[in-house]
């Protein structure tokens, strides 16, 4: 059996289980908790939920954000720069992603926060988090994509890594 990398492998589990953390945390709160709260609370006992929930589920969000971005930023490092890759088309698929990534992390912050500005975002949380599980699949398809332009049959063979698969 080829020997197994432990740092890349940590890397990758922490990556992915953050971004379940994430994306799974708006798909609860967009189809189970946002329909059930509006159905079955008034306005009184629904804010006095969200205000509950904000600080609790805000260190969650933004433990992942920071999990994210630091074994995003590793793995990029790592494996994301020539000659590991060919710049195109890997760094423009990238560049959307990130973009993509930040996009989320916006929204989610707002969503999560204590003031009251970006009414838009605030004012309708139901279209706020379908854009964040919008963008959430996006960036999993594009992260796959990248996998696959990395480590398939046409990628440049990674200078410093020699598993098949390890973002
Ligand atoms: C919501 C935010 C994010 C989600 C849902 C996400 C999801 C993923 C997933 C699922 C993979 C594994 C792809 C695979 O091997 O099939 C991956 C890989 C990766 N991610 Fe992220 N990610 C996010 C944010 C970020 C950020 C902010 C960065 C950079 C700072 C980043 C950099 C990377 C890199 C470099 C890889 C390796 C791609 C490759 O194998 O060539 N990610 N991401």
């Amino acid at each position: 059996m080829e020997e197994v990398n432990i740092t890349l492998l940590l890397l990758r589990w922490v990556h992915i289980l953050a971004a379940m953390g994430a994306i799974g945390g708006a798909l609860f709160m967009r189809f189970a908790l946002l329909p059930a709260a509006d159905s079955a609370l008034d306005d009184e006992a629904h804010t006095k939920l969200r205000e509950a929930l904000r600080g609790r589920w805000a260190r969650v969000v933004h433990t992942c954000i920071a999990l994210l971005l630091i074994t995003g930023g590793v793995n990029f490092a790592l494996f994301a720069l020539p000659p590991n890759v060919e710049a195109i088309p890997y760094h423009p698929i990238f560049g959307v992603k990130v973009l993509a990534a930040f996009a989320v992390f916006f929204v989610v912050s707002i969503l999560m926060g204590r003031g009251t500005g970006f009414p838009s975002i605030r004012g309708n949380r139901a279209r706020a988090l379908s854009i964040v599980i919008g963008l959430g699949v996006l960036i999993v398809l594009l992260s796959g994509l990248l996998n696959q332009i990395r480590t398939g049959p046409a990628g440049t063979p990674p200078a410093n890594d020699e598993t098949s698969a390890p973002s």
